[in-house]
């Protein structure tokens, strides 16, 4: 992955509120597609159909209203106007780059003649793109305009083989689900908290997220080599260990959105690793045992520390040290125990 700082596409009245591209930038992804038009359905096709009328119904069509208005109702410092501003444009891109994936996807899946396949992924996409929708208006609401489709253009297209991104798109719709519901909830019961009517769409929003984590989990089911073994094992270690190392350091180290919610950032960060962790357990054959100790946490708490401890680094020596602490540390936590998932156990 590269970390080159360059803007954002950003157009309109307002400068790119601090958002460079790094390392927790999210990215714009492809992948095998012939190898995904080769999906046996055969022993899924009950739980395929069923997701598929589930997706048809569109249970969320009335709920994205594009004339609800999505001005804040407060008034922010001009720090927690970025913060929150941030908090749009990263979402904002990870909606839509879920959109370009499924779009994708859904067109060469027709093409290679599985208008079945196809057409799941096109419902998806339809979803990812309301939800990039409705996430650039209420940036247009703040003044910004995200150029989209001339961004994706122009960012590097990262390409996975499928079966990673059918392990790290399974776990970024359930890591989305939770980090959505869990906002929400937190907002009910502070409502006081809730400075723009953009989070009063989060809760049927998290259950389309839901939704197509359940879809992945039953596209993965349809390759039970890449469950199984030491194979099974490890995309199950890497995937949950990279996507929880991007949101400890997304969420701990810029922590300042969660703030203006009223919450505490490693708080939310650990609730949402849990609770995905738990989840995943329904899909992976291994999820870190996050129960039997603390470890696991205290060495998020030590890599947040770290890695803020770069950034603030004067000198090419201490920074060479702290990064050589860092790396350390990713190796220890992504070494840390895993627990066999009864439930997936074929
Ligand atoms: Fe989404
Ligand atoms: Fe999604």
């Amino acid at each position: 992955m590269t970390t080159s700082a360059k803007s954002l596409e950003l157009s309109g009245s307002q400068s790119a509120p601090h958002l460079r591209e790094d390392l927790l930038t999210p990215r714009f992804y492809t992948t095998e597609i012939e190898k995904a038009a080769r999906t046996s359905l055969d022993e899924q096709r009950p739980a395929f159909e069923a997701m598929l009328g589930e997706m048809e119904a569109d249970y969320n069509r009335n709920h994205f209203d594009r004339k609800a208005p999505l001005d804040r109702l407060g008034s922010l410092k001009p720090e927690e106007k970025v913060a929150y501003e941030s908090y749009l444009v990263r979402s904002c891109v990870s909606e839509f780059s879920g959109f370009l994936l499924f779009k994708e996807l859904s067109r060469r899946l027709i093409k290679s003649g599985r208008p079945d396949l196809g057409r799941m992924f096109q419902l998806m996409a339809r979803d990812e793109a309301r939800h990039a929708g409705f996430l650039g208006r209420a940036l247009k609401a703040e003044g910004i305009s995200l150029d989209l489709p001339n961004l994706s253009g122009k960012r590097p297209v990262t390409w996975f083989p499928l079966s990673w991104v059918l392990y790290s798109v399974y776990l970024s719709e359930k890591i989305g689900y939770w980090r959505y519901i869990l906002i929400d909830r937190h907002l009910k019961a502070n409502p006081e908290n809730s400075f723009a009517p953009l989070f009063d769409f989060f809760e049927p929003w998290c259950q389309d997220e839901n939704r197509h984590g359940d879809i992945f989990n039953m596209l993965i089911r349809c390759w039970p080599r890449i469950r199984s073994g030491f194979r099974g094992k490890l995309l199950s270690r890497f995937f949950l260990w990279s996507v929880f190392l991007t949101h400890s350091l997304t969420v701990c180290e810029r922590g300042e959105f969660y703030q203006l919610l009223g919450m505490e950032p490693s708080l939310f960060d650990e609730e949402v690793m849990r609770k995905t962790n738990d989840t995943s357990r329904h899909a992976f054959p291994w999820v870190f045992d996050l129960d039997s100790s603390d470890r696991y946490m205290e060495l998020r708490d030590q890599l947040v520390d770290t890695f803020r401890d770069i950034k603030n680094a004067d000198g090419l020596i201490a920074k060479l040290g702290l990064q050589s602490r860092f790396a350390s540390l990713l190796v220890r936590q992504f070494f840390q125990p895993m627990v066999p998932c009864v439930e997936s156990v074929e």
